[in-house]
């Protein structure tokens, strides 16, 4: 079985190599600037030659802020050119893996936010910021070019960390370690997801083949970033004091959703997010020394 991973380079797409490695598949990754996905002719040639009989897309212009004042490009990148991979994809009879997120609903649902409310797979999209709307984009046009009963797998995940990118884990630890105090915001809360976890859930997935469709991967159990600020420090025994503050004492270029947690109703769960940040933390330390 051979596997192409588009997005190579990036947190999830590291991850997503090593884990079809070490499972025995034939695992060719491509980032750019070598392969643009949002260059038509490029990808389409290139996914064609490759032929792979599965096609993970982990690449995405991913700087939440950045989008909104650069929509052209987030759209081409996170909604047309999912387009053009598809129409690669469906040309060659491979199934197309393609990863988006939590920010494609309005953050509106459940109001008061339990651990038990969230969103279906099946919920109705909404996005309130340009990147959110752009990764909605490339979930439409997936659905468009490969139509009902189509070879694709549309998996939506959230608040990802991992050993391989700029994250928020890697980001509050240095700042915990540079700052004298911190404010961090309790109002946002959803499901932060170990990127090797999600890596391995995806080759799961692949690997039991269930009807194609939207599934929800994330590692459980919703926090906030103030909590989860919290339970990092805690395990790095890290004393800095941390303020909870509200999202409006913290403004930012793109709104966030309140309330983006992703409820899994279609796959095995994923682990508890605290087992999951334990063992990043871990390898965080180990490398850090
Ligand atoms: N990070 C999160 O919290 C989060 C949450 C939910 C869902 N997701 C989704 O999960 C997926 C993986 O996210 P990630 O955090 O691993 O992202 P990432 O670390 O930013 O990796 C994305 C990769 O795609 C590359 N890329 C960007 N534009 C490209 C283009 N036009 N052609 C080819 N490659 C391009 C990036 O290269 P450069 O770095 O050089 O731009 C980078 O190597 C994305 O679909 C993202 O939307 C992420």
């Amino acid at each position: 079985m051979k596997v192409l991973i588009l997005g190579a380079n990036g947190m999830l797409g590291h991850d997503l190599i090593a884990v079809f490695n070490a499972a025995g598949y034939e695992t060719i990754g491509a980032d750019k600037p070598e392969i643009d996905i949002a260059d038509k002719a490029r990808i389409k040639d290139y996914i064609e030659q490759a032929k792979p009989d599965f096609v993970i897309n982990a690449a995405a212009y991913t700087a939440v802020d950045d989008c909104e004042k650069n929509a052209e490009l987030a759209n081409l990148v996170n909604g047309t050119a999912v387009g053009f991979i598809a129409e690669a994809c469906k040309e060659i009879n491979a199934t197309l893996v393609h990863i988006s997120t939590d920010y494609i609903f309005d953050g509106h649902a459940a109001e008061g936010c339990t651990a038990a409310g969230g969103y279906k797979e099946d919920d109705s999209p909404n996005p309130i910021n340009a990147y959110g709307k752009s990764k909605l984009l490339g979930e439409q046009e997936l659905a468009r070019i490969m139509g009902d009963g189509g070879k694709y797998y549309l998996v939506r995940t959230s608040w990802l960390y991992g050993k391989h990118g700029k994250n928020f884990v890697d980001t509050i630890i240095s700042l915990g370690c540079s700052r004298p105090w911190l404010n961090v915001v309790n109002d946002q809360i959803g499901k932060p997801t170990y990127t090797a976890d999600l890596a391995a859930a995806i080759k799961d997935l692949i690997l039991s083949a269930p009807a194609n469709g939207i599934y929800h991967l994330v590692n459980e159990n919703a926090v906030s970033w103030y909590d989860f600020t919290l339970e990092i420090f805690g395990l790095l025994n890290i004393k800095t004091p941390v303020k909870p503050v509200s999202s409006s004492e913290f403004p930012r270029p793109a709104e966030r959703p309140k309330c983006s947690i992703l409820i899994n109703n279609k796959r095995p769960h994923l682990r508890d997010h605290f087992d999951a940040l334990k063992d990043c933390v871990r390898l965080l330390a180990v490398r850090a020394q």
